[in-house]
């Protein structure tokens, strides 16, 4: 039987009705077979700080087990003035100490930025991009996801209304398993 990759998915918003969170969901369930989607929480991580290393916080604990415990890593993410939002930064930072410990590296990873506005998050998506190099993630390059418009996108049951978004989002998730199958051949 063929391997089914598990993907940490973490969502660059904590807010309740999150339009990235209905993405996240909806990529979810588009994802082929050889995909298993799981959110991981990131709002109760406090701060990143190298002191509390000596008392670890539980949060950090449970975090880098699942990230680590990962086989890749599916950002979808707002923008926040023009950058990644102080939690998600918040979290990548968690997971890559302690220093030689980073549950990131080597990790495929895929960036969908989702954003009401046309340009889509683009300077959030590609800031991450910027992290990866260090933390040494193989990030998917095609397609680019930057979603504008998210707004009007998801029904009542958070499902995509717009037919070529739900298309493009197909198409992603599905290069997005290809990547990963590729990186862990
Ligand atoms: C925003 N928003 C925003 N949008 C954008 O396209 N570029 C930006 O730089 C910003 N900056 C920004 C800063 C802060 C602090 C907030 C709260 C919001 C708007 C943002 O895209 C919008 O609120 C989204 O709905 C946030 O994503 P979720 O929470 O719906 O997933």
């Amino acid at each position: 039987m063929d391997k089914t990759f598990q993907v940490a998915v973490l969502v660059g918003s904590l807010r309740k009705e999150s339009l990235n969170r209905k993405m996240a969901l909806a990529v979810a369930r588009l994802a082929p077979p050889s995909l298993a989607l799981n959110i991981i929480e990131i709002g109760d991580l406090p701060l990143y700080d190298e002191d509390a290393e000596t008392n670890t916080p539980e949060a950090w604990k449970r975090f880098r087990s699942e990230v680590g415990g990962s086989d890749a890593a599916l950002f979808v993410t707002p923008e926040y003035n023009r950058s990644v939002p102080g939690a998600l930064k918040n979290a990548l930072d968690v997971g890559s100490r302690p220093y030689g410990k980073s549950v990131w590296s080597g990790k495929p990873a895929a960036v969908m930025s989702v954003s009401p506005s046309a340009i889509g998050g683009f300077g959030a998506n590609h800031h991450l991009r910027q992290s990866f190099v260090f933390l040494d993630m193989p990030v998917l390059q095609q397609p680019e996801a930057y979603v504008g418009g998210a707004g009007k996108m998801f029904d009542e049951a958070g499902e995509i209304v717009v037919e070529g978004t739900r298309d493009f989002v197909q198409t992603f998730v599905d290069a997005f398993a290809t990547w990963i199958a590729r990186c862990k051949a």
